[in-house]
């Protein structure tokens, strides 16, 4: 009796033990809990990949922003897999959110898990890539993506010198919405002056062939974006632009201007043209204004960057989350077709960064700081 008595006492040492070690994890979640309590959580973030500095960024602002917030959150990354996020979005789900931030992996595929949460009565925002082919998606916010490509773009072109000036094309992910978007916008600046040989292309047939087309329909985007695409990864970048330089003669090279589509894909496709001697100087464009690159800015390896201030962003969403827990109606601007619906929308303007700018721009603005960079004026 005394020995099983002190059995019974271990076993509830280690029952107790066990309660409280499950209690610390939070309910074992992979991702981070904002403010609030671990029991359940109000307003779910999913956002793509922590493989990308752009993403990271958007997590500490979207922690900062919640610091003094009265609802509880809990951020989760997918990793670049539609599956992982699908998976996010019902542990989400699971602890009894009322609001969705997502950022698709896949603007089509995140439809599925979009409409889990729909069956729960979750409200969806959709946070910076549109979600495609669904009327699961209550609101969108984002930054006015055509006018990203329309400022790459116009970059190029007014600092580019001479005519007949060999142009690199490169674009996003297929499955983001936005590389349509972001294409879109720079195609309708640069193509009149492919057309009037300012520019001549020098590593996409599919664009060649639409060089007389100022408005590409979707199929034809979907042309020339397969085959100029990154896919947001800098490795491919870096592994098509060396294909490029093999594949030209020196009369596509010297002096050239590339539409690089972001940040990440910009330093690697620099990277492979600075390392070319036949290429004496290059012009190339970004987005992010990723830390990296703003020092590759002020290195002259990079020329410029389109700044979207994410901390805009971070707001308006969280701004919608809180209205929406409120039993409000949020403030829209517009509205986006998705393919199935027109989702209402709200959208903040861009700002292109250069090395002139950059301090004013990121650094007066405590966007960053400046002991982060070196050169700075
Ligand atoms: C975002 C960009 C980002 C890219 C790759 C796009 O949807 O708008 O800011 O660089 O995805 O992650």
């Amino acid at each position: 009796m005394r020995k099983n008595s002190k059995g019974f006492l271990f076993l509830m040492i280690l029952a107790i033990f066990a309660l409280v070690a499950a209690g610390c994890n939070g309910g074992g979640g992979s991702g981070e809990e904002g403010s609030g309590s671990s029991s359940g959580v109000d307003i779910g973030i999913v956002l793509p990949t922590k493989d990308e500095p752009r993403w990271v960024q958007d997590e500490e602002r979207f922690k900062a922003a919640l610091a003094d917030s009265d609802y509880s959150t809990e951020i989760l990354f997918s990793q670049g897999s539609s599956a992982k996020e699908k998976e996010n979005v019902e542990a989400l789900l699971n602890k009894g959110i009322k609001v969705l931030i997502i950022t698709p992996h896949d603007g089509a595929a995140a439809a599925a898990a979009v409409e889990a949460a729909k069956q729960d009565d979750v409200t969806v925002i959709a946070y910076d890539r549109l979600i495609t082919d669904t009327d699961a998606v209550d609101y969108y916010v984002t930054f006015d993506s055509l006018a990203v490509g329309a400022a790459q773009a116009q970059y190029l072109l007014d600092n580019v010198e001479g005519t007949g000036v060999p142009l690199y094309l490169y674009a996003g992910a297929s499955s983001d919405n936005n590389a349509f978007l972001f294409f879109q916008g720079a195609w309708e600046v640069l193509q009149p002056k492919i057309a009037d040989g300012t520019f001549k292309i020098a590593n996409s047939s599919q664009a060649e062939a639409l060089k007389d087309t100022k408005e590409l329909d979707r199929d034809q985007l979907s042309q020339i974006i397969g085959q100029v695409t990154t896919n947001w990864d800098p490795n491919e970048s870096k592994n098509k632009a060396q294909t490029h330089l093999t594949s030209v003669g020196d009369d596509m090279k010297g002096n050239v201007a590339i539409l690089a589509p972001n940040d990440g894909t910009a330093r690697a496709i620099a990277d492979v043209f600075a390392s070319d001697a036949a290429v004496t100087d290059y012009l190339i464009t970004g987005q992010d204004a990723e830390k990296a690159s703003v020092q590759y800015i002020l290195d002259e390896k990079q020329s410029m960057t389109v700044f979207k201030d994410v901390r805009t962003l971070v707001e308006d969403a969280m701004g919608m989350a809180v209205e929406v827990l409120d039993g409000n109606t949020p403030e829209t601007t517009g509205s986006y077709d998705n393919g199935t619906t027109e989702v209402k929308a709200k959208q903040t303007p861009v700002i292109v960064v250069d090395k002139e700018n950059a301090k004013e721009e990121l650094i007066d603005s405590d966007y960053y700081k400046a002991d982060e960079f070196t050169g700075l004026e």
